[in-house]
């Protein structure tokens, strides 16, 4: 399974870099909003440090404006993903930025329908939000089976599910094993998934024991 990191802090994604665990970056306008950058400027910084796709987000919210804002996102780097939103204008940008060669994320995804149609409009990547729909009382996690179990019954279908709006440890964990392609996780996220008291207890009786022998390995 890839993770992404779903932030636009350059330090977070480094330090994350540094242990293996970042195979692409996803922002959006709240996360560019938040790091207080240039957006085009963060982005450009983003792709130098992260070898995998990085989305970033269309703003215009009609096609012929989102296939030209894709456009000038696309140029800032190779490894730009466009991100539309899952609107019928935002399935016409699909088409025409996948058919030009661009990787495209389509984000806002709240339902199974809406997840084939963006695999039929030529999405690299489909975004079902997660947390958002646990946070109106539906199971998010039904969504994601339902998608992985849609896309398994047509091959010919090759978007990847990208789970978003992860807001916790079971949402990877259950994605992973439904076989999603793809988690994008907050930085806070992915160190939750690190710690579990029995490790930090561990080590420390290790250390512990280890001072009493007075040795030292260097
Ligand atoms: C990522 O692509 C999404 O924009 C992000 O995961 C949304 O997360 P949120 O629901 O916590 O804002």
């Amino acid at each position: 399974m890839k993770f992404f990191v779903d932030t636009a802090e350059v330090a977070d994604i480094r330090s994350l870099a540094e242990a293996g665990l970042v195979d692409g970056v996803t922002t959006n306008p709240s996360l560019i909003a938040k790091s207080g950058r240039d957006f085009k400027e963060v982005i450009a910084e983003i792709c130098a440090i992260t070898p995998g796709p990085v989305s970033a987000e269309v703003t215009a919210t009609d096609a012929a404006g989102m296939i030209a804002e894709g456009q000038v996102l696309r140029s800032i780097a190779p490894n730009v993903a466009v991100k539309v939103p899952l609107t019928e204008a935002g399935l016409v940008a699909c088409r025409r930025l996948a058919s030009e060669g661009a990787m495209v994320n389509v984000t806002l995804c709240f339902s199974p329908a809406q997840a084939l149609l963006a695999a039929k409009a030529g999405a690299t990547f489909i975004s079902p939000f997660v947390g958002r729909l646990d946070d109106i009382a539906t199971d998010g996690m039904r969504l994601i089976a339902d998608i992985v179990q849609i896309y398994r019954n047509y091959p010919a279908l090759t978007t990847e599910v990208l789970v978003a709006s992860v807001r916790h440890p079971i949402h990877l964990v259950e994605a992973a094993k439904m076989g999603a392609h793809v988690a994008t996780l907050p930085p806070s996220v992915i160190r939750m998934l690190l710690k579990h008291p029995l490790t930090d207890r561990g080590l420390e009786a290790f250390l512990a024991d280890w001072k009493k022998t007075g040795q030292s390995i260097l």
